[in-house]
């Protein structure tokens, strides 16, 4: 079975390529050949995911998937969640989003903190939604320098590091994102 996975992100791609093994090909943007910038308006995870899948699904007719991250933070009421690539821009500089949540937290005593990834499949014209999740909270100062994005400044719940300070097995057992490709996988066996 073939399922296209609408992201440009490679790295994705060859993670959950490697995750679900021989039994289903996972194809690219690129090898589909959608150039297009596909849009994302829409106010929650739930609904930029759906857009997403149902924008290739509704033009190409394949089976699909899509994800949509977000960073909710709980004393800001929420935010920057879906806006969390942009917050401090639309260039999607994360020294700059990080230096506005570490700003906005500034004498802010709850630092709690979920990342959330919702992944939105279309299958023969019908949806289905998988959530994953890790709660956390927000550190002081930037602490490490793997991984992208928050990693420096989130530091899971249970654990005395940053995401930036976990290599990328050890943070994929227990992300947002490698919790809901899991349901997604046990779905699609
Ligand atoms: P996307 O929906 O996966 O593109 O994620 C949207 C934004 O959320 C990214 O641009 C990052 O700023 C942030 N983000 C998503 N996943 C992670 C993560 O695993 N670590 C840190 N930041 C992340």
């Amino acid at each position: 079975m073939d399922l296209v996975f609408a992201t440009n992100n490679q790295h994705k791609l060859e993670e959950i390529q490697a995750l679900l093994g021989d039994t289903i090909k996972v194809l690219s943007l690129k090898d589909i050949n959608c150039t297009d910038d596909i849009p994302e308006t829409g106010t929650t995870l739930e609904a930029n995911a759906l857009q997403k899948s149902d924008y290739i699904y509704s033009r190409y007719k394949i089976s699909c998937f899509a994800d949509d991250t977000g960073l909710e933070i709980e004393a800001l009421d929420g935010e920057p969640g879906v806006y969390s690539a942009r917050y401090a821009g639309t260039d999607k500089d994360a020294e700059a989003n990080m230096q506005k949540v570490l700003e906005k937290l500034e004498g802010v005593k709850n630092r709690n903190a979920r990342f959330r990834t919702v992944i939105s499949l279309i299958m023969d014209g019908k949806e289905f939604q998988f959530e994953g999740y890790v709660d956390g909270e927000i550190l002081k100062e930037k602490s490490g320098s793997e991984g992208f994005g928050y990693d420096p400044i989130f530091k899971p719940e249970g654990f005395d590091v940053s995401f930036a300070e976990m290599d990328l097995e050890e943070k994929n057992k227990i992300s947002h994102r490698g919790r809901a490709v899991v349901k997604l996988i046990e779905f699609l066996r």
